[in-house]
């Protein structure tokens, strides 16, 4: 319930979104955020070396952080229902890979009883995910995203450094049998990796009922091998889906919504493209993120974090964190510089900040 003034921006955003960071480690390897394989590296190395790569460093997974210092649930409740008293509705679960972490329902079935918190969702790359879906669900979490870049197990495998398909595919048919609506499914689309599959994977959401988002490869991954030839802007994603499908436009009101989406004329389920490179919606942005280390990110591309964990096990009080929180919004970026000559990528990957 919110019972102070908002939290808002020196932009005039009003944050209600917080995306929480539950671990920093991951059971998958994917090309875009963890690469980790030699077959990962020499993708990059071969197929763009015509463009040069400034960076071809071989893939280093990040030090994971010991479980002292990761927040504890208690500490990650305390920071929801602060943030839900200055105006946060939506949380997201991410990770890494949240369902690495142990008890996650308890901590589900804490905050969406947290007054003021109205969407409780998560990010999974669903491996884990079938054998604990019963519990989550029971626990109250409303809504999940899964990541999903190939329906070829070879490619599957390519993407994302483990042979998971199955595992995964199981996962979403399970989501929409327990009545989870919509079932967002989520791919990174890399040129020459796996956009020959854009229009199958289409087609996958609409046999399925599902929401499937198309997202432009952003430069956060690890091994800092991103190039701007490998995006494939959002304009063609809708061109080449336009041609096999017959897409309506579906209106949203809702201005913070990071994908445009779809609905297919002839059948159930929508597509959305989420185009952060080539139009980027950070004008819009209402959200923040926590990573599991407990520092806030006003940005996903911040190259500055801020601590809470310090503060909170130092013992701040609530109106002292809720004072320093304002504080820390009230510097959140504008934008992001992806493709200007000041662009930094920042020092964590996109497993350390959650999507
Ligand atoms: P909900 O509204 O909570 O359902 O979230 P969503 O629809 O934005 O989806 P989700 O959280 O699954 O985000 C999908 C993807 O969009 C992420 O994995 C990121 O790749 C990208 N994305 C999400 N938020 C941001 C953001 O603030 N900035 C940028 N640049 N990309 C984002
Ligand atoms: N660019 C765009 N999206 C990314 N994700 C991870 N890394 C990147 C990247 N470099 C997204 C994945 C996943 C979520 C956790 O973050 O699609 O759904
Ligand atoms: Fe918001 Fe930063 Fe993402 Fe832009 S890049 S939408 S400002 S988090």
């Amino acid at each position: 319930m919110t019972s102070l003034r908002p939290l808002s921006d020196s932009y005039g955003r009003i944050i209600r979104d917080l995306r929480i960071s539950l671990t920093d480690r991951c059971n998958f390897r994917c090309l875009y955020c963890l690469p980790e394989t030699e077959e990962a590296a020499n993708f990059y190395r071969t197929r763009f070396d015509s463009v040069r790569n400034p960076n071809p460093t071989a893939p280093k997974l990040p030090d994971w952080k010991p479980r002292s210092e990761l927040l504890t649930f208690e500490e990650i409740e305390r920071l929801v229902r602060l943030g839900a008293s200055l105006g946060i509705e939506k949380i997201r679960l991410t990770g890494g890979e949240p369902l690495l972490r142990q008890g996650i329902e308890s901590l589900i079935s804490k905050i969406v009883k947290i007054p003021g918190i109205s969407d409780v969702a998560m990010t999974t790359n669903g491996f884990l995910f079938a054998p604990k879906a019963r519990q989550l669900k029971e626990a109250g979490l409303h809504r999940i995203s899964f990541s999903l870049d190939s329906l070829d197990a070879a490619n599957f495998k390519k993407m994302t450094g483990r042979e998971g398909l199955k595992e995964v595919l199981a996962g979403i048919t399970l989501a929409r049998e327990l009545g989870m609506d919509p079932v967002k499914v989520n791919a990174v689309v890399i040129r020459g990796m796996n956009d020959h599959e854009i229009e199958d994977l289409a087609g996958f959401a609409r046999d399925r009922a599902l929401s499937f988002r198309f997202i432009e490869f952003m430069p956060l991954d690890s091994s800092r091998a991103w190039l701007k030839e490998m995006v494939v802007p959002a304009s063609e994603i809708l061109e080449r889906l336009k041609s096999k499908f017959d897409l309506k436009p579906v209106v949203s009101s809702n201005l913070s919504e990071t994908a445009r989406r779809w609905a297919f004329a002839d059948g159930p389920g929508e597509i959305g493209i989420i185009a952060p490179v080539t139009q980027a919606f950070c004008g819009h942005c209402n959200r923040i993120r926590l990573t599991s280390d407990g520092k806030i990110r006003t940005c996903l591309f911040s190259v500055s974090e801020h601590d809470l964990k310090g503060a909170m096990r130092g013992g701040a009080s609530d109106s002292d964190l809720a004072e320093r929180l304002r504080a820390i919004i009230w510097q959140k970026e504008d934008r992001h510089h992806i493709g200007e000559a000041e662009f930094v990528q920042p020092e964590r990957s996109m497993s350390c900040i959650g999507g």
